[in-house]
């Protein structure tokens, strides 16, 4: 049997605003991206990774949908997302779009019918409640996850549920209309050519049906984590990914489903990976996982049991950049790279964020500019996430980088200019060179064939070092160069200068990682 295509993806997530403008509207759009192809070709990702770029008010810049069957004239049209589909697929890679099942936006059909009368069938397809007391207390104490409480009252009286921003009311999944119209959407976007599906807060979806209260945070303690209990990971979400599964399975060539599965218990994670449910889970653990020897090779001994093979995320559109998360500028990109190449020597799908081939460090965005939900619903409690979401520097010599030729939504990174595709394309020494050469080099060794059984060789503390078939990868940590001994290899790759094989003696420079031949 043929090997699935996604069990070794490498998947490219677009941030559709971000990545690149067609039109000088200063937000990027599905012409742009068709634009920039060839730089995902020569990067050499097998799968592009769309954020939802279906018509929204933008409350939560996208993952609120008004109507899931067509496209946001800010970033195309139907007929431009065919292109684009069709583009990406002569170029050889595959696209995954993003399904967002646990809430609509409020502007969506369903709400404003729910809205204009209260008995109308819309209305049980959210979830609406009564309040408590004389009716003016919302039904509970859970806790939206961007602050403030998670109910929303509305004119007659009632309140709705929504775990996110109140332009984002959670849909209730006990209503099978719900899981029909999901069919339905799953299998529009299937039969215009679709690869797969990437599934917005896939943990969620069912909530607590008892409603009852969260307990009281302690102190110090997020009250939103403290509703996390009721909301996600119900037992009930996992026939949901059955159906969809059945579906899928019906399509040739073969399909996907990869959950935002937004928990940290690995075993819990992995009960959404199965023939019958999602083909993949995110798993985060690792974008948790500070700097440090030990801490990196339990999270990976960890998720090497429990998934064969699973995903590698470091960065997207809701976390700090990597870079930044390890330290910052040349420091950070270091070993940013170094993780990076780590992972991608072990077997399973790595999943990369738009900027971070270019080593793009968080952006530091002016109050005033700011425009994520998170921050604005806390007051600027919490910092918000539009410091990952500036957008790509192409061109260093242009006006708007050759992002835009009109004004970006958000300003550039203060790095942005020197950090341009073309600057690095001209530098072979730069960050986009090194991950052109990783994932070249790994996509030969899979086509040699590589195993999925990778084994943990024993080493020194700071150092960590796999052996997969041929391939043997050695991370070092610490602040200065380190000898393993490796009788017969041949150095394949290194993330910084210094690496050397002598007589079966590789040495391993400071924060830097080497691939072997063994
Ligand atoms: C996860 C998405 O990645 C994030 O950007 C969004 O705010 C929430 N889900 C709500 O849809």
């Amino acid at each position: 049997m043929m090997r699935e295509w996604w069990r070794d993806a490498v998947v490219y997530e677009v941030y559709v605003r971000s990545f690149a403008d067609s039109d000088g509207d200063g937000v990027g759009d599905l012409e742009g991206i068709r634009s920039r192809l060839p730089h995902l070709v020569s990067l050499g990702v097998d799968a592009v990774w769309l954020t939802p770029f279906y018509p929204s008010p933008m409350a939560d810049h996208g993952y609120d949908v008004a109507d899931y069957c067509d496209v946001e004239p800010l970033f195309g049209d139907l007929p431009a997302f065919d292109r684009l589909l069709a583009e990406a697929h002569e170029q050889g890679l595959r696209v995954i779009v993003d399904v967002v099942p646990n809430h609509t936006s409020s502007a969506h059909e369903w709400f404003r019918e729910a809205l204009a009368d209260p008995t109308s069938p819309a209305r049980s397809r959210y979830v609406f409640r009564d309040g408590r007391g004389d009716g003016s207390l919302p039904p509970n104490n859970w806790q939206s996850v961007f602050g403030g409480d998670a109910w929303t009252r509305v004119p007659d009286g009632q309140w709705y549920l929504h775990m996110f921003d109140e332009g984002q009311p959670d849909l209730d999944w006990d209503n099978r209309e719900v899981h029909e119209e999901f069919l339905r959407i799953l299998r529009f976007w299937l039969d215009r050519g679709v690869d797969g599906f990437r599934i917005d807060v896939a943990h969620s979806l069912y909530k607590n049906p008892a409603m009852d209260d969260a307990r009281d945070p302690l102190p110090g303690e997020d009250p939103g984590d403290v509703t996390s209990a009721h909301v996600w990971d119900r037992e009930e979400v996992l026939a949901v990914y059955e159906e969809w599964r059945a579906l899928l399975d019906g399509y040739t060539p073969d399909r996907m489903l990869v959950g935002e599965v937004f928990l940290f218990d690995v075993p819990r994670i992995a009960r959404y990976v199965s023939d019958e449910r999602l083909h993949q889970a995110f798993n985060f653990t690792v974008m948790r996982t500070e700097w440090d020897a030990p801490a990196l090779r339990t999270t990976l001994r960890e998720a090497l049991a429990h998934f064969s093979p699973g995903t590698w995320v470091l960065s997207n559109h809701d976390l700090v950049r990597h870079v930044t998360r390890y330290g910052g500028g040349s420091l950070g990109r270091r070993r940013g790279l170094a993780v990076s190449a780590l992972l991608f020597a072990l077997p399973g799908s790595p999943y990369l964020y738009q900027g971070e081939e270019l080593g793009l460090d968080e952006a530091q965005v002016p109050r005033d500019r700011k425009q994520d939900p998170w921050f604005l619903r806390t007051a600027g409690a919490n910092p918000g996430r539009d410091g990952c979401r500036t957008p790509i520097p192409w061109d260093s010599a242009a006006p708007g980088l050759g992002f835009t030729t009109g004004e970006p939504w958000l300003p550039f990174g203060e790095d942005a200019a020197a950090l341009a595709v073309d600057r690095q394309l001209t530098d072979s020494a730069s960050t986009l060179h090194a991950y052109r050469r990783l994932l070249s080099v790994r996509r030969a060794l899979l086509d040699e064939g590589l195993p999925d059984e990778v084994a943990e060789l024993a080493t020194a503390p700071d150092v960590l070092a796999y052996r997969r078939g041929p391939l043997v990868a050695v991370l070092n940590t610490a602040a200065e160069p380190v000898q393993v001994e490796l009788p017969g290899a041949v150095l394949l790759e290194a993330t910084a200068e210094g690496a050397a094989v002598a007589a079966g003696i590789v040495t391993v420079p400071a924060a830097a990682t080497v691939w072997l031949r063994a």
